[in-house]
């Protein structure tokens, strides 16, 4: 089949390399779209291969070279990326490099960790080539359907990719999930923070599930119930449809629930830790994401957990009174945590995009992510509402919708914590999102503490409440205060 597949003419307008599971959705997703024609390339031709014999319909340019797929390619060429992140996508772009020309665009679709993208956009930037990071958030469905895509990259990028993205993104209310994120690593970082609040969802979901059971007793198939009537009001979500299909899942070699069955250590591929990582440098406090992230490793340390097996836990269970006003709580704890879990989220993509000069539309982040991401919802219209009655709100929830939220389900997501410390119930997402409530808006912060604690054993003086200026207390001396 290689035999005559070299291209005499510039046949496609977009180009794919890497036809594993992504790249072969997004090529298909791509041929499907009016106008497009697409070059398709994978480093083992088998791929390629097969790919085009599957999809016919498709009307694939295969390529078998590098050198064949740029001459397949019309200009300016644009092709997207979709190999392993790592070292596979620095060979790729490095070949690609070789083959294309000043004003040609590589992006890549993987997921990379954005300090990545940031180097690799102006390395390839030096040779006259546009380099476009974008992340593709929806999985294998996403991308052969229809992703969530944040690109990054120049504006001159954005002119040739944009109508080409819109093509194929998911679409909410008639809006294409993708937009021009801002320049070099900002589509990666944004796709980063995305999968940080991924992971603060599934937990705060996994909690509420866990306290549910251990309170009332139910079985998976009745929470799946659960979980399906959420589904119908303000936490209307993917996540919490595809948590009620889980529960209801039943083990055909056991007869058991299969949630039941699966072994309780999660894995994880490491964007939960990026997001964490970069929040700690950015000091930003995302504690929503953290343990969530936390809790995966947690579960995954099956020694640690044998040992401490025999430690005690409450003496007595904490009696749940009233069922239904029980799961109510828990229902309302997870849309409080969930707020706060987004709105760190949020604050860390503000803190970002300071820090490395993007400007970054948060309205309509959030407008691309309620289709075609795995964290669509019903409540990213109220975060696009919220960004659009003020663009540079300072703190997501403490605009008036979330704001009326919280005070509506405070006094419920108090009582479910309780339960969960009283239970000796694991609630660590739960906890420390009320922590975090708490936390800012207190008056006062035992933060003066800690000061005064720093300022003892290291001089790192305070500043004071009454007055401007640092000061120093002589506290091995005669404990008088100096202006430092
Ligand atoms: N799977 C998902 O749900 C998902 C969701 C969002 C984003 N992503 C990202 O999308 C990208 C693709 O994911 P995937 O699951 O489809 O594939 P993958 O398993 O991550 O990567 C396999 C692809 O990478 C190619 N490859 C590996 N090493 C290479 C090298 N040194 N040079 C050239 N090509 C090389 C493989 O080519 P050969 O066939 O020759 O081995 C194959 O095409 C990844 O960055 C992934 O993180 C995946």
């Amino acid at each position: 089949m290689n035999e005559g597949a070299g291209v005499s003419e510039a046949a496609a307008n977009i180009g794919v390399v890497g036809l594993a599971v992504m790249g072969a959705n997004l090529s298909r997703n791509l041929a499907s779209r009016e106008g497009n024609t697409v070059a398709v390339f994978n480093r083992s031709p088998q791929r390629t291969e097969a790919l085009v014999a599957a999809h016919p319909e498709a009307q694939f340019v295969p390529a078998f070279t590098y050198e064949e797929f740029a001459a397949s390619l019309q200009k300016p060429r644009t092709a997207v990326i979709m190999v392993q992140a790592g070292a596979a996508t620095d060979a790729t772009i490095d070949a690609l490099v070789d083959v294309f020309e000043p004003g040609d665009i590589i992006v890549d679709g993987g997921n990379a960790y954005f300090p990545d993208t940031i180097r690799r956009e102006r390395a390839v930037r030096a040779t006259g080539i546009n380099f476009v990071g974008a992340g593709i958030s929806g999985g294998e469905e996403g991308a052969l359907n229809g992703p969530s895509i944040m690109p990054g990259g120049s504006d001159e990028a954005w002119q040739t990719l944009g109508p080409i993205l819109r093509s194929i993104a998911a679409v909410a209310e008639g809006e294409p999930c993708v937009t021009h994120v801002g320049h070099d690593g900002a589509g990666h970082f944004v796709k980063m923070v995305h999968n940080g609040i991924e992971y603060a969802d599934m937990q705060l979901i996994a909690e509420a599930y866990d306290l549910i059971r251990r309170g009332t007793g139910k079985s998976p198939a009745e929470i799946a119930d659960i979980f399906a009537e959420w589904n119908d009001g303000e936490l209307e979500s993917y996540l919490i449809e595809i948590t009620a299909e889980v529960l209801r899942q039943n083990d055909a070699a056991t007869g058991k629930p299969l949630v039941d069955v699966i072994l309780d250590q999660a894995g994880a591929k490491g964007t939960g830790a990026w997001t964490v990582q970069t929040a700690l440098a950015l000091g930003v406090p995302v504690s929503g994401i953290a343990e969530a992230t936390f809790a995966r490793s947690l579960s995954s340390h099956p020694e640690q957990r044998a040992a401490a097996s025999s430690l005690p836990g409450p003496s007595e269970q904490p009696a749940v009174a009233d069922e239904a006003a029980f799961i109510e709580d828990v229902r309302q704890a997870l849309y409080a945590s969930k707020i706060v879990a987004y709105s760190q989220g949020f604050d860390e993509i503000r803190a970002g995009a300071a820090e490395y000069g993007w400007t970054i539309d948060l309205g309509a982040i959030s407008r691309i992510w309620r289709a075609g991401c795995i964290i669509r919802a019903q409540f990213l219209n109220r975060i696009a509402d919220a960004y659009a009655a003020e663009s540079d709100l300072a703190l997501l929830m403490s605009a008036p919708y979330f704001a009326e939220a919280l005070a509506k389900s405070q006094e419920a997501w108090r009582r479910v914590v309780v339960h969960a410390t009283g239970a000796g119930i694991p609630a660590p997402a739960f906890s420390s999102s009320l922590a975090y409530y708490d936390g800012l808006r207190a008056e006062r912060l035992p933060a003066a503490l800690v000061q005064g604690q720093r300022d003892f054993f290291g001089a790192h003086t305070y500043r004071r409440t009454d007055r401007p200026g640092s000061f120093h207390t002589l506290w091995s001396g005669d404990r008088s205060e100096i202006s430092a």
